[in-house]
């Protein structure tokens, strides 16, 4: 949240909310979107799922030509693929970097100097940094260089995780997923496991939830808390507790992370720090038989990669909802950046649905 303030005084406001408006706007943070904005995207994700889905379909042509360029300055299995997955499903074309090593930042170019040539090579840019704000960064050198008439058009950015700040579209993803096991937000509870502190798609999930008045059962350990901002956030739908038996048997959601022990200092507080929560995690571990505690029609989900807290013994389970999760992903990105490029997956479709029948 601090750094959604920083993007406000910096090179112009690059945290624009949408409020329906998605035009002339980068997704960094889940706090840009209203739950209207929300319902928009899951629609578009909806449309975008049954177009796939649908053989005579395989996807929905409203982008040809259109290029994306995933920059993942950090690892990734899933994001960087599924964002261009998404793209090719929507007509257009991708590339996917995968660290920056065979760049010309190896020849000390600067990262600012690289989002330009970015942008002058795609329409729409995604990036993961393990710096907090990257993304934001990017916007703004890219804003700039549009305002100083060296970009032509506005090249939307979008957070594919910074650092241990947010990762919004793994969040969107993650609500379209309860969505469509629910069918509604209202009346649910997630509990949500894991170190609150640096885990960033807890963070983008949180403030999701709050948007839509998801209640949460923080399962945390006390190195690892709630941030004051988030406690502030989820106000009366936040509850607190290293209590994760009784928060599952409460719960419609099991949200569980893995350890991001990469963020991990080297100094006596830090190892004291990552040797609690290591102790902490093992005790956080989801099994077949301990998942027999959540009602028959909850849902387990994990953002993955996946280490011991979630155990394949419960990958036979109808509950394990984790895989559908990811695929989940690909669809909601869609939506992303069509609506970004300007464009509404539904509402195409639905012209074109109609003009053929
Ligand atoms: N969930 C997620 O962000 O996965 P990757 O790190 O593999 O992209």
């Amino acid at each position: 949240m601090e750094v959604v303030q920083e993007g406000r005084s910096g090179m112009g406001n690059v945290f624009t909310r949408f409020n329906g408006d998605f035009t002339d706007r980068h997704l960094l943070s889940m706090h840009q979107l209203t739950a209207g904005d929300i319902h928009l995207l899951l629609a578009d994700a909806q449309a975008a799922e049954e177009a796939v889905r649908n053989p005579a379909e395989r996807g929905v042509n409203i982008l040809p030509l259109t290029e994306l360029k995933a920059v993942m300055r950090q690892p990734s299995t899933r994001t960087g693929g599924s964002m261009a997955t998404a793209m090719h499903k929507l007509g257009g074309g991708a590339q996917v970097i995968s660290g920056m090593e065979a760049s010309s930042e190896g020849k000390g170019e600067t990262q600012a100097d690289s989002w330009i040539a970015f942008a002058t090579q795609a329409d729409i840019i995604g990036t993961r940094t393990d710096r907090v704000g990257g993304p934001a960064t990017a916007a703004q050198v890219i804003n700039m260089a549009r305002r100083d008439r060296k970009l032509v058009g506005h090249v939307p950015v979008i957070n594919l995780g910074d650092g241990t700040n947010e990762h919004p579209t793994q969040a969107l993803g993650d609500l379209f997923t309860i969505f469509k096991k629910f069918g509604t937000f209202e009346g649910l509870t997630m509990a949500l496991v894991g170190d609150h502190e640096r885990y960033r798609a807890h963070h983008s999930l949180m403030i999701g939830a709050s948007i839509l008045g998801i209640k949460v059962i923080a399962v945390e350990s006390m190195v690892a808390p709630v941030p004051d901002d988030f406690t502030r956030l989820g106000g009366a739908n936040l509850e607190r507790t290293d209590d994760l038996d009784a928060a599952m048997q409460r719960a419609d959601i099991l949200y569980i992370g893995r350890n991001p022990d990469e963020y991990s200092g080297d100094n006596i507080t830090e190892r004291e720090r990552s040797k609690q929560l290591a102790h902490d995690y093992t005790k956080w571990v989801v099994d077949r038989r301990r998942l027999q505690q959540m009602h028959k029609d909850a849902i387990v989900m994990h953002p993955r990669p996946r280490r011991h807290e979630l155990d394949p013994s419960i990958d036979m389970d109808p509950r394990a909802s984790d895989v559908q999760q990811m695929a989940d992903m690909i669809p909601m990105r869609m939506a992303i950046i069509a609506r970004l490029l300007g464009k509404s997956i539904k509402e195409e479709r639905d012209q074109r649905l109609a003009a053929a029948s």
